[in-house]
């Protein structure tokens, strides 16, 4: 055979091994509003630079008549492809091919451009559209899982590891993209649950929808599990990009720089934060106040929205926020909230970018629910991702630090390298209400107006403590600043620390309160 005849049966097995499961399944699944496998790698790379590998895999098994099945790719894709210029890895799991289900050679072809990742240290981009583990194969489907979730672990902390959830995906098709570093979510599109509908009836005789079970808004909105939600996939490809922008390619490299810009004059830093400190305010304007462009880029918008936390630009450098919301139940630590800035701050921390954390809260929530649901396990994680935390750390302390609450955000004894505040700070155990009714009890109660009295002594304890000043005076608070100041002092915070380094004991690893 001459080549031309070569190329014309190559160009033949290609067309169709590109069939995926075929038209009618195709039309089903676009029918849904969803992009196929290919056509989701290929409008999230840049222009032709998606190139698919192993697009011959097919699968072995032999049970329940599978010999008799051809599924073209084994359900899955992968390949290699640039976002803005920047290499990355994909998978792309194709749902018209028996359900995107999990085999030995789907597994395969997952792990391989895994390890590809981990060796070329690149980002990897999982997009899950699966049933689960293919259940006509058994254990061998179970052993794929596991060979995945090893890899996730594996390179945790080495290359990012991004999960996009386009479809039902059940079973390990949701364990690994808990096991990764960011998970995208589409309206509608997306859900995920660890056993699904159809077993919750056979179970537990209840009848419940994808949707209330795990869809998009749910893993948003209540478990925590989803870190952008989008209405839509191109919507969805979009923040993916900006993410990639944002982030080092690995955990030896730097975040690319960009062009520097001042921020837009709309954000006036020292209008944004009312005086009376029981005002609320949105503290993503104070941020969008200090960083280039204004440009904040928020994860977890919709869960645990008492905290903040997300990347913006100090002189064209990624940073990584953390900001109390005063705006949402006054800014308070819960057990939510630690989970959400534990874990970013050791995201930030194993990619080298430095982090900048707002202060403005009146502590850890109190109450029997916040202590049941563990609140002492959780708000631990927060103490410990910030000590732990190497990369050069700036706080400001806008308003409110009280008690454990001023200890957890980043403070000096958690080893911050710079801690500005401006002069309307409070460092204090407690509000002055609280702290005069507890240490001035007995005066008050035996004072001829004891309400007058009890004016007096706040007033008395907020002269004395509720200020910046006492922890200034103690070195714990670097310098007391103006507002307007805050960006210049920031840069320059930033410019000085870029050779920090550190010495910790050694250890194999600590014990974090998971
Ligand atoms: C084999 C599967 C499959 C699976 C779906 N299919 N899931 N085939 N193994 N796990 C096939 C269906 O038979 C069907 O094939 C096609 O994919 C489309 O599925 P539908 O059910 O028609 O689609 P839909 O109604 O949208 O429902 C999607 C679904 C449901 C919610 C994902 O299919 C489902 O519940 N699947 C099983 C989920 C599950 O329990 N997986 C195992 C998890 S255990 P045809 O030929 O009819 O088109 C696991 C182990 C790891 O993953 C756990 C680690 C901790």
């Amino acid at each position: 055979m001459g080549l031309k005849r070569k190329i014309l049966e190559l160009h033949k097995k290609r067309e169709k091994a590109l069939k995926g499961g075929g038209d009618k399944a195709i039309e089903k699944q676009t029918a849904m509003g969803k992009m196929t496998a290919r056509e989701r790698v290929i409008s999230l790379c840049d222009p032709d630079s998606f190139h698919e590998y192993d697009l011959f895999v097919e699968h072995e098994a032999r049970d329940f008549d599978m010999d008799k099945k051809i599924l073209h790719g084994d359900g899955v894709i992968i390949g290699t492809g640039t976002i803005y210029g920047a290499p990355v890895c994909l998978f792309a799991q194709d749902f018209t091919v028996a359900g995107g289900s999990l085999g030995m050679m789907h597994a395969r072809k997952i792990t391989k451009i895994m390890d590809h990742a981990l060796k070329m240290k690149v980002p990897l981009i999982g997009i899950n559209d699966s049933g689960g583990a293919r259940i006509q194969e058994g254990v061998n489907s179970l052993a794929g899982y596991g060979e995945i979730f090893f890899r996730n672990t594996l390179s945790s902390g080495v290359i990012p590891q991004i999960s996009v959830i386009l479809g039902p995906c059940a079973g390990g098709a949701v364990y690994s993209p808990a096991l990764t570093d960011y998970v995208f979510v589409v309206d509608k599109i997306s859900k995920m649950f660890i056993t699904g509908p159809e077993v919750i009836r056979t179970v537990l005789g209840e009848e419940i929808s994808m949707e209330d079970l795990g869809g998009a808004r749910v893993h948003s909105e209540i478990t925590g599990n989803a870190h952008f939600f989008a209405k839509s996939e191109a919507e969805c490809f979009e923040q993916i990009k900006k993410l990639i922008s944002f982030i080092p390619w690995n955990n030896t490299k730097k975040a690319r720089k960009f062009e520097p810009k001042e921020p837009k004059p709309e954000y006036k830093i020292s209008e944004i934060v009312p005086g009376d400190p029981r005002q609320p305010y949105d503290v993503r304007d104070v941020i969008k106040a200090v960083v280039d462009d204004s440009d904040f880029f928020e994860i977890q918008e919709l869960w645990a929205a008492n905290i903040v936390i997300g990347y913006g630009r100090m002189n064209g450098d990624t940073i990584g926020f953390v900001a109390n919301q005063p705006l949402v139940l006054a800014g308070v630590l819960d057990v939510d909230s630690s989970d959400k800035a534990a874990r970013f701050i050791r995201y930030c921390n194993a990619f080298n970018i430095p982090i900048i954390t707002l202060v403005d809260l009146p502590g850890y929530l109190p109450g029997i629910d916040q202590e049941h649901a563990g609140v002492i396990r959780h708000g631990a994680k927060l103490l410990y991702a910030y000590s732990e935390a190497t990369v050069p750390k700036m706080t400001v302390i806008l308003r409110k630090a009280y008690g454990g609450g001023y200890i957890a955000m980043s403070s000096r004894h958690l080893r911050a390298d710079f801690v500005f505040a401006w002069p309307t700070a409070e460092i204090a155990v407690m509000g002055p209400e609280g702290a005069a009714n507890i240490i001035f009890r007995k005066e008050i109660m035996e004072a001829e107006d004891p309400d007058k009295m009890r004016k007096q002594k706040v007033k008395e304890y907020k002269d004395k403590f509720a200020n910046p000043y006492v922890a200034a005076a103690r070195g714990y608070v670097d310098s007391v600043i103006e507002p307007e100041e805050t960006r210049k002092l920031l840069l320059h915070a930033i410019e000085v620390s870029d050779n920090k380094s550190v010495f910790l004991p050694q250890k194999k690893h600590g014990i974090p309160p998971f």
